[in-house]
């Protein structure tokens, strides 16, 4: 297939999802649309491409989105934040919002799920003060697929035995045979909803926990400044913004102050409280 025709399919993949493959990730195009073109029967990318030109449904050109975009994850991933999570910041939102007894936290990009039941069972295990208020919690990523995975909480062995900790598999997790299921008690706490970044109107407000982990460093450096800007405008004042170890740089503004050794997470702070503190 010519480089242009790659190109081609990759522009459209950036206008949909903001997903920027580079001409070095361009061998991916070929394995990853191949389910694709079985499933519509088309013979090969060449004529795939040809309906694209011509306007293909929206339908096929959101599988091509979803099966150029990376949804690796697994379970309290890189474990830092959630230990910087337990440690230091969720004890000091018990603090903050003992009035309101209310929490709001949202993973954008959740992919299949790991990332949101991870923070939702640390909750649950580390916090028994927290089971009477009331937690929001959304769990949102482009692809309808992996929402509907991670809506059904249901794993293979070898998901779980990436980064979960055997208790919480025992306490958490129902065998089902050859996979496990999240229990409702779980399940229950996370809100699955299907949504773009770049659909800036449907960005979640008053969030004090807003994870955003590994999903920008395949955007253009532009579109990353907007969605910090708007991750800022969802953050409440002193709310939490957790990034990727590697998308620490993506931010450079005043007001996400980067939190102590802590790489990629960042408190936001107007300019009047860094001055009263
Ligand atoms: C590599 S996974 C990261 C999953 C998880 N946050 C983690 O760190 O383990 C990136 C996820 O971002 C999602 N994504 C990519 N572009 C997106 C967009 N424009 N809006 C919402 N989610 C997007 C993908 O579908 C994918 O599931």
């Amino acid at each position: 297939m010519s480089l242009e025709r790659v190109q081609y399919l990759c522009k459209i993949v950036e206008d949909k999802v903001g997903l920027h493959l580079t001409d070095d990730k361009m061998y991916l195009v070929e394995t990853r649309l191949a389910p694709v073109l079985e499933k519509h029967g088309y013979a090969n990318l060449e004529s795939l491409d040809r309906d694209l030109r011509i306007g293909a449904c929206q339908t096929i050109v959101t599988e091509v989105a979803e099966a150029l975009v990376t949804h690796e994850t697994l379970f309290f991933r890189d474990t830092y934040p959630y230990t910087y999570l337990e440690k230091l910041y969720i004890p000091d939102i018990i603090g903050r919002n003992a009035k309101s007894k209310h929490i709001r936290i949202w993973c954008a990009g959740a992919s299949t799920g790991q990332e949101p039941y991870s923070l939702a069972m640390l909750i649950r295990e580390k916090f028994p003060e927290l089971h009477d208020w009331r937690i929001d919690f959304f769990a949102t990523d482009v692809s309808s697929q992996v929402i509907e995975k991670a809506e059904q909480g249901i794993f293979s062995h070898f998901e779980i035995q990436r980064g979960l900790p055997v208790d919480y598999v025992l306490k958490y997790f129902e065998s089902q045979g050859k996979t496990w299921q999240v229990k409702p008690v779980i399940r229950n706490m996370i809100s699955f909803q299907q949504q773009n970044l770049q659909s800036f109107n449907s960005y979640h407000d008053n969030i004090d926990i807003l994870m955003c982990r590994n999903v920008m460093l395949y955007f253009q450096p532009g579109f990353r400044r907007m969605i910090i800007d708007e991750f800022h405008n969802s953050l409440k004042e002193k709310g939490i913004l957790i990034l990727g170890n590697t998308e620490a740089s993506m931010s450079n503004r005043q007001d996400l102050i980067p939190a102590l050794n802590q790489a990629g997470i960042f408190i936001k702070a107007s300019a009047a409280l860094q001055q009263a503190s």
